[in-house]
């Protein structure tokens, strides 16, 4: 199969695109990626050389080029990640979130309607990987499941509920084979340190404040990154076409806990003395609209297809830690920007 993953050189799509090249030589994977600031080559340096795979430079708002990956390539699975992805970033330019999360959705939508017309080609699935964000935001009890209403607040969310709705939209009408995941907040490997968890470890590493917005009460509830490329994995060979699954780990806890949690792990890490990293908390202003809690119920995805999460939060933050500690020069490259001049020079040059 020839099997295009989009935003596969940001931080989840890398562990999607790292998995499949891995696991199933059998297959072709393309990955189509613009390399937004949040897009990074290196997060890939350990596959780029394997036979199955193909990076594409390439940016999904563009129609045409999206139909000609199609065709060049003759795709015939679509997972796609490529989005705008930061909520701060969405309140104070929305309509690139328009741009990439809508508009980028709907001409791969397009592309795969055409495809999926030609019998030849044998078009499988479109697999659109989305967010719990979609749901709103929830009080000090329950759970969102994957029939709770969509009720986005930020700029971010509202674009990828329309993105889903596309989704749904192109199923229902031209029977274009789809399924869908919202998954609640990741952390790992790779994540871009403008994220709560990579920011703060790169804050404590240099001494510097750790910003917590409002009173730091916020629940967010947190899955291990390769989990949630597992999932997505079992979900695309396993799903019924029309389906949407949620994928999270029953792991909520306030953005002040966690990064208290971290301040410890840290501290015994960089071998500081107990509580040296607490003192950098900052607690500031308030992001506007911020959602309370979110809450995963994936119950579905574990009955119906055996998917569990592998990690404890506090093991998974450890290992994470380690990484960021063991991997100094991507953090150099990604936090001073060098990354993306290479890279974008390379690109520009073929
Ligand atoms: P990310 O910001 O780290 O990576 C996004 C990737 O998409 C980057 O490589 C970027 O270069 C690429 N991209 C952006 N605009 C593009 C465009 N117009 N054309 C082509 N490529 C483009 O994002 P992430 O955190 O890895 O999230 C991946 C997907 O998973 C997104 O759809 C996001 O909504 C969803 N998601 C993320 C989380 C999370 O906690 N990070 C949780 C649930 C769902
Ligand atoms: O729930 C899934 C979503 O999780 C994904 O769809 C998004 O792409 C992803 O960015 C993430 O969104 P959040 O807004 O929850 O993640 P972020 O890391 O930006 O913030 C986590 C929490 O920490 C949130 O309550 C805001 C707070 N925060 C964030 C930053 C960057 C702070 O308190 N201080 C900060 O500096």
């Amino acid at each position: 199969m020839n099997i295009l993953i989009t935003g596969g050189a940001g931080f989840i799509g890398s562990h999607v695109v790292r998995l499949f090249v891995n696991k199933y030589p059998q297959h072709r994977i393309f990955n189509l990626d613009k390399l937004s600031y949040a897009g990074n080559l290196a997060n890939l340096s350990d596959i780029e050389n394997k036979t199955n795979y193909t990076f594409i430079k390439g940016d999904i708002v563009d129609a045409a080029l999206v139909q000609k990956v199609f065709t060049d390539h003759q795709i015939q699975a679509v997972i796609h990640l490529a989005a705008e992805s930061h909520v701060d970033r969405s309140i104070s330019n929305p309509l690139e979130f328009v741009y990439t999360n809508v508009i980028g959705t709907v001409n791969l939508l397009n592309a795969a309607k055409e495809q999926h017309k030609n019998k030849e080609a044998s078009f499988h699935l479109f697999y659109h990987v989305s967010t719990d964000e979609v749901y709103g935001s929830l009080g000090e009890t329950g759970m969102f499941t994957e029939t709770t209403a969509y009720d986005p607040h930020s700029p971010y969310s509202a674009s990828k509920a329309s993105s889903d709705h596309f989704v749904r939209a192109y199923h229902d009408t031209y029977q274009l084979p789809c399924v869908l995941s919202n998954c609640s907040n990741n952390y790992g490997p790779y994540h871009f340190p403008e994220k709560l968890i990579p920011l703060c470890i790169n804050n404590i590493k240099n001494n510097k404040p750790l910003p917590i917005y409002g009173k730091g009460e916020n629940v967010r509830d947190w899955l291990f990154v390769e989990d949630h490329a597992r999932a997505i994995d079992v979900i695309f060979h396993q799903a019924k076409t029309g389906s949407t699954y949620n994928i999270g780990g029953h792991n909520e806890w306030t953005n002040i806990e966690v990064i208290r949690l971290l301040c410890r792990i840290m501290d015994t890490k960089l071998n500081r003395p107990k509580g040296t990293n607490e003192k950098l908390i900052t607690f500031v202003k308030d992001r506007a609209g911020h959602d309370l809690r979110y809450a995963i119920d994936s119950s579905k995805l574990q009955k119906e297809l055996g998917w569990q999460p592998s990690l404890q939060f506090e093991e998974g933050l450890a290992k994470t830690v380690d990484w960021y500690l063991a991997n100094e020069d991507w953090l150099t490259n990604v936090t001073s920007g060098t990354y993306q001049k290479y890279y974008q020079e390379q690109y520009t040059k073929r």
